[in-house]
């Protein structure tokens, strides 16, 4: 099947030859031959010393330097000898016990163009690789480190949206902090690519990229209404790739969009830990409107209500699609008191598939989860997030277990998103994709809050047309 959308890992790949595109769309499989090939070295026969040179830096080089290099948010570079040398115990340990690299999605269901996780016989040959001494092997013979050489993973993009210079002060620990980013554009465009670079690295935690109308402020996108009329474009954290969609597939960006970012600061606070942010979004154009339009699906429950102590609250969202839609992504959002979340396709016919299990969620990893083909499901099938929220004294992440905890945007607070990108299958359906999407027991005030919209509108209309030109003649 030809694949539609995909996600590249955090490398320069510059001008697509045909190789990398098919590159891209295996990427699992083709990761090893991009940075190190050969990485048949991944076993070793059972006699065999095993070594940095032969076994372990390929084997690094695939699964964990898009973190574990200069500039990237983990703690130290695995990019040569010398520099994981010291680590080497630490490295046996977090993989031994599946902490390294991070990942969080249920085996059992699905199969994700991100996935890093180690076979067990690579795990071993990790161990073994410790036991022996970390050997350093022929240095000679040690794969080329994979080069990160443009600070854009895709290339330069069209256009680059900076936001505001912001200052983390050494007292933060934990910050949340709307921006709104200057958008000189006062055309339409159509997103083909999305790349997110942190500034300041360390106290990113994570980023997300909303375009709102002209006429927001920070203040509406923060308030339940004018948070409708945001478009959640795509987000950065830790181990996060950039986004491309397919050749013919785009996002709209309206003539004169607001671009806001949500970040949250998050690090060990003191004296020089603090630093000032840049944070900017780079976007590449179609040239034209593609055939497709991608629009991102939000499965919410604004109004959660997490009793203190309860270690079990359930929470959801669903929508049932009118036509056949191809859902490209998958990405939980909660908080610390987030426990589980799952996807699931109720199909017309009454059966139904997990699409992600998230058993484990921690909010710590923002991940994304990308199915190696994307999902294509029929018209009428109900999409299903299911969430459950810790708030008991044994969930270690869990700030206060005597609080009663409600939607909202601070850490101490809760959220319930399952944020999907997706298209209709058929370009003609493409005009009015749904996108905000909440439980049932929510409509009637959503209706309401519509219904005070449209009087706002007509009133002001109303105004408008008593001080200059007729209204609309009634
Ligand atoms: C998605 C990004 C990412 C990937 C991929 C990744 N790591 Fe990490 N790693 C981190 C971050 C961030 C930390 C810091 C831990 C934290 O703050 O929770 C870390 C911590 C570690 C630590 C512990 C360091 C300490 O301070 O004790 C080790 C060891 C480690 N990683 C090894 C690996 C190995 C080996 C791989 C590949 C098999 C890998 N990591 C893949 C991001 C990553």
């Amino acid at each position: 099947m030809r694949h539609l959308m995909t996600r590249s890992m955090n490398r320069p790949i510059g001008p697509l030859p045909a190789a990398s595109i098919l590159c891209l769309t295996l990427l699992a499989l083709c990761a090893s031959t991009a940075l190190a090939a050969p990485s048949a070295n991944n076993t070793a026969k059972d006699a065999e010393v095993v070594t940095w040179a032969e076994h372990v830096a390929p084997l690094l080089f695939e699964n964990c330097v898009t973190c574990h290099r200069p500039g990237q948010t983990a703690p130290m570079s695995l990019l040569s000898y010398s520099e994981a040398r010291p680590w080497a115990k630490s490295i046996r340990q977090v993989t031994s016990e599946r902490i390294m690299p991070p990942w969080f999605a249920n085996p059992a269901h699905g199969e994700f163009v991100e996935d890093p996780t180690l076979t067990e016989g690579e795990i071993d040959l990790l161990g073994r690789w410790v036991a022996a001494g970390a050997p350093a092997g022929d240095l000679e013979k040690a794969p080329e480190p994979p080069t990160f050489d443009s600070d854009w993973g895709l290339g330069e993009p069209d256009a680059v949206f900076a936001a505001p210079a912001y200052e983390v002060a050494d007292e933060v620990e934990d910050h949340y902090q709307w921006l709104e980013v200057e958008n000189p554009l006062d055309e339409e465009r159509w997103i083909s690519a999305i790349e997110v670079k942190p500034g300041f690295v360390e106290a990113v935690h994570h980023q997300l990229t909303y375009l709102a109308p002209p006429e927001a402020t920070i203040e509406s996108v923060q308030s339940g209404a004018g948070s409708l009329d945001l478009t959640f474009v795509g987000g950065w954290g830790p181990g996060v790739a950039p986004l491309e969609f397919a050749p013919n597939h785009g996002m709209r960006m309206p003539a004169k969009s607001k671009l806001f970012f949500q970040m949250h600061y998050h690090k060990t606070p003191g004296p020089g830990s603090g630093g000032i942010d840049q944070t900017s979004i780079g976007l590449h154009f179609h040239d034209e409107k593609p055939e497709n339009v991608v629009t991102t699906l939000w499965l919410v429950d604004p109004i959660l209500d997490i009793p203190p102590g309860e270690a079990n609250y359930a929470s959801g969202s669903s929508f049932v699609t009118p036509h056949e839609a191809v859902l490209f992504d998958y990405t939980p959002h909660m908080h610390l008191r987030g426990k589980s979340m799952k996807f699931t396709a109720e199909y017309p016919d009454g059966t139904q598939e997990v699409l992600l299990d998230v058993p484990n969620y921690d909010f710590n990893w923002q991940l994304t989860y990308t199915p190696v083909e994307p999902k294509v499901i029929p018209a009428g099938t109900t999409i299903r997030v299911d969430a459950s929220f810790d708030n008991s004294a044994d969930n270690p992440s869990n700030p206060d277990p005597t609080a009663r905890v409600r939607f909202g945007e601070k850490t101490t607070d809760e959220m319930m998103v399952g944020f999907i990108h997706y298209t209709f299958t058929d370009p003609a359906q493409q005009a009015d994709m749904p996108s905000f999407i909440v439980p049932d027991r929510m409509k009637a005030q959503f209706e309401q809050i519509e219904k005070m919209r449209e009087q706002q509108k007509k009133q002001k209309a109303e105004a408008e047309g008593e001080s200059g030109e007729s209204g609309d003649g009634r």
